[in-house]
């Protein structure tokens, strides 16, 4: 029998930054005992401590050595951190879930959403990343759709979060709205262009064709999710002055036809879904509203005037929770369920 999930020993690592504190939270509400939890982050926040669970945890600084006696690793630093990291944690016999974008496109590795892929888990050779914060909520909703109707082709445009781009971001939006309340001049530093009072079609790697890493990521990712490796599928990314929650506009044409009413009642019954859907009475879902939440939001669902198989969508959700802590976690729970750790 595997050890259900609180009686593992696990260690997260980037402990201090946005999605690593997020996890800290979500092992605190899903009853993990704080003495099976290591900490661990750079030389930087040697000595440091964190909230968890209602007290305080230490940071512990990550080297070789870290992962000796530990089940589940949990990476939530970056794509260097996993790359040398993951594989000497895998090494001394912990699952790894790794959130950057490191592994996830190699085909050893499984790329899993709970709702959509979970049978993928079992291929693991130690190392499980977790999505892209848009592919995530896009292919919880877009499974559903592809089951009943199939997917012929899917056009996003993102309004992306601060939090996306991590900590140093969402304090730079708060100075800089500060800065501009006050009338003064703010400082632009972390991100390509001012943030605050704006919107930032960009702030990525550049990639071919004109295209960025992140709108890459998007395609690529979803195209390995779906299992539909030619899916026609294309990606917009753009950053709003907003702290935490990534917004998703989905243009998506069926095989089948399905109407609007069809795909608000397929995603009412879907896992993970919540449908909000009356634009009269002003209900849909925004990004401060669904900041916090677990599940992935849906509103504006029409048919789409341009396409005799189309829908359109507007879709919401926590880039730090489904969109990364939280979908990791889950699939270290459904690992424990199936009996992979
Ligand atoms: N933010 C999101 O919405 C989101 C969503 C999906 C995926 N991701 C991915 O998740 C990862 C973390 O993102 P984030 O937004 O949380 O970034 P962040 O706020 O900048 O935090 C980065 C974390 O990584 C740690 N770290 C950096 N270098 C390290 C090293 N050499 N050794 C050990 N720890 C190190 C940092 O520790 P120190 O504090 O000690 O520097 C910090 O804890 C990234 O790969 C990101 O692309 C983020």
């Amino acid at each position: 029998m595997p050890p259900p999930a609180g009686e593992l020993n696990i260690a997260v690592v980037g402990a201090t930054g946005m999605v690593g504190q997020e996890m800290l939270r979500i092992l605190a509400q899903r009853g993990v005992g704080a003495k099976r939890v290591k900490a661990l982050a750079s030389e930087r926040s040697s000595g440091l401590e964190m909230p968890y669970d209602g007290a305080r945890i230490r940071i512990e600084v990550l080297d070789e050595n870290a992962f000796e006696g530990v089940d589940l690793a949990l990476f939530m630093a970056g794509s260097d951190v996993a790359l040398r990291y993951a594989p000497v944690a895998a090494e001394a016999g912990a699952l790894v879930v790794d959130n950057s974008s490191a592994w996830r496109m190699k085909e050893n590795v499984p790329l899993v959403v709970p709702e959509v892929n979970p049978e993928d888990i079992r291929d693991n050779e130690g190392i499980i990343a977790n999505p892209n914060c848009c592919t995530i909520p896009l292919t919880v909703v877009l499974k559903p759709i592809q089951e009943r109707a199939g997917l012929e082709r899917v056009l996003v445009s993102t309004y992306q979060s601060a939090s996306g781009a991590g900590k140093a971001l969402v304090e730079e939006l708060e100075e800089q709205t500060r800065a501009l309340a006050a009338g003064s001049t703010p400082e632009v530093t972390v991100y390509s262009h001012q943030l605050a009072y704006n919107v930032v079609p960009g702030g990525w790697k550049p990639e071919a064709e004109g295209y960025n890493e992140e709108e890459v990521k998007i395609v690529n990712e979803s195209r390995k999710i779906l299992h539909q490796p030619e899916l026609r599928i294309t990606a917009n990314c753009v950053r709003v002055p907003v702290p935490i929650g990534h917004g998703e506009s989905v243009f998506v044409e069926t095989r089948e036809m399905l109407s609007a009413g069809e795909v608000r009642e397929l995603l009412g019954s879907a896992p993970g879904v919540i449908v909000q859907d009356d634009p009269h009475a002003k209900l849909y879902p925004t990004p401060h509203e669904v900041a916090g939440r677990d599940e992935v939001y849906v509103g504006r669902i029409r048919n789409d005037l341009s396409a005799s198989h189309g829908v359109v969508l507007w879709v919401v959700a926590d880039n730090l929770r489904k969109g990364a802590a939280l979908n990791a976690w889950q699939v270290a729970e459904k690992a424990v369920e199936m009996g992979v750790i």
